[in-house]
């Protein structure tokens, strides 16, 4: 097949050629949007990532294109329009699951960095500056954490919160028996978020959760606790959290997805001057740790992206069972 690959880096390039099962690959490196949608034309198929947009309009064009096929090379579907997809015939297919531990273990990470500070230690050191003034953390041990959904990601990182001894419970609408059995205890999201020291968002976006994080939730929370998310940006209505850190409801924030993060993340922009004036402020606190989108990345999640995106392209190829399909 003749797949175009958008919001290609050069990293993706790597591991899609070395894991290419015989398709003609062509890449771009611009996100998908209605401006560039004409370049689908001839293609069979597109190969996505989480900021391209496939909402109606683009899908409208994509099937006047001829494309019959949506590769994407991840988990979250949420970027694309699925009842206009099917509506047009384009199939859509996923990765359902690629290094879960990636992304848990990047939470862990934010947590340690927010709490015991060694991003600021390190700056410190290498200027000569031993003094330990405002690096006190808490332990971890015996902290309430509050898991909102337990999927691949969710129950990855239980078992990385455990080992760590914290105090774990969690809120998902399909509770994971498995989990139950290994002594986690589920709540809703009030009753989990409102005794916890750390709340950690692992839930896909959907119109029902969208800024699950609010004004009114936000109130919920323990004063001066932690809030993480990986999932997507828009579980969180970004303004209402920049308040939150203001008023020191909230006492830390660590954030690898943001609301408006196709404009910014993976793009080089040390030489612009930021138009967006939510991601600055945000970046101005001293309690908040951003990165952009860099949960999953690890040689290990690259690997399985590829030859997940290429066995669902052979699959749609030969009229095998669609395994990893997304539909309404
Ligand atoms: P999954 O599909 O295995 O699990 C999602 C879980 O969330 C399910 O158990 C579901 O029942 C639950 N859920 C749905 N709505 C909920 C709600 N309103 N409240 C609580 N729980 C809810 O998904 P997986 O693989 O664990 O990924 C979770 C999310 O992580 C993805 O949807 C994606 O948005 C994000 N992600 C982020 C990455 C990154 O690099 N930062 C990489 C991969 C995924």
């Amino acid at each position: 097949m003749k797949i175009a690959t958008f919001s290609t880096c050069k990293y993706d390039r790597v591991f899609l050629e070395k894991y290419n099962t015989g398709h003609e690959l062509v890449f771009f490196e611009e996100a998908l949007s209605l401006q560039n949608v004409v370049l689908t034309k001839g293609f069979d198929a597109l190969c996505l990532f989480v900021n391209d947009r496939a909402d109606e309009a683009v899908i409208t064009l994509l099937e006047q294109n001829g494309i019959r096929l949506i590769l994407l090379r991840c988990a979250g579907f949420n970027n694309i329009d699925l009842a206009a997809a099917s509506e047009a015939g384009i199939k859509v297919l996923r990765v359902p699951a690629y290094s879960p531990e990636a992304v848990a273990e990047h939470a862990m990470a934010m947590i340690l960095t927010l709490n015991r500070k060694t991003h600021k230690a390190y700056n410190r050191v290498r200027e000569g500056n031993f003094s330990l003034e405002g690096l006190m953390g808490f332990n971890l041990h015996g902290c309430k954490v509050a898991l909102i959904g337990t999927g691949n990601i969710g129950k990855a990182f239980y078992k990385i919160l455990k080992g760590f001894g914290c105090d774990v419970m969690a809120s998902d609408p399909f509770p994971d028996q498995s989990l139950v059995d290994d002594g986690l205890v589920y709540g809703n999201l009030e009753t989990a978020i409102g005794d916890a020291d750390i709340v950690s968002l692992h839930c896909p976006l959907s119109d029902d959760n969208h800024h699950m994080i609010n004004s009114t939730t936000l109130k919920l929370f323990k004063p001066g606790a932690m809030l993480i998310n990986t999932s997507r940006g828009g579980l969180i209505a970004t303004q209402d959290v920049i308040e939150a850190l203001k008023n020191g409801q909230l006492g830390y924030l660590g954030l690898d997805v943001y609301e408006q993060e196709s404009q910014l993340f993976f793009h080089n922009l040390s030489e612009d001057v930021i138009q967006d004036d939510l991601i600055s402020r945000l970046i101005s606190f001293p309690n908040v740790l951003i990165t952009s989108h860099q949960g999953f990345f690890t040689a290990e999640a690259l690997e399985q992206i590829a030859t997940t995106t290429f066995e669902n392209a052979d699959a749609f190829k030969s009229g095998l069972n669609l395994e990893n399909e997304v539909s309404i």
